[in-house]
């Protein structure tokens, strides 16, 4: 899978996320307890930026901001309704001070 360069590690700062678009898809990136995680930025219930969300970094996982669905950081499932659905994960990474994510479209 192709990998791209979105930005800075310090894009994200730790207990924060940020949507990058990638490849024409948003794609919102969390750092979270030092780790960087990537989910689709769009909910899985409705037209929401989870990029924009609220960040547990104990718990590992982001707020959506419109209804509060928890999101898990690690496996893009909804912990609390009223989102069902999961949202995509991605491989995220950061080499020096770059970070990466790998998608396809
Ligand atoms: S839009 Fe995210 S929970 Fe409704």
């Amino acid at each position: 899978m192709p990998a791209f360069q979105i930005g800075s590690v310090a894009d994200v700062p730790e207990g924060t996320g940020k949507t990058f678009t990638v490849d024409g898809h948003a794609i919102a990136v969390f750092r979270a307890d030092g780790d960087f995680y990537a989910l689709d930025d769009m909910c899985s219930h409705a037209e929401a930026s989870l990029g924009a969300g609220e960040v547990d970094s104990d718990e590992l996982c982001v707020e959506c901001p419109l209804h509060g669905s928890l999101f898990d950081l690690r496996t893009g499932r909804p912990r609390t309704l009223p989102a069902f659905e999961p949202v995509n994960t991605y491989k995220v990474w950061a080499e020096g001070d770059t970070l990466y994510v790998e998608y396809s479209a």
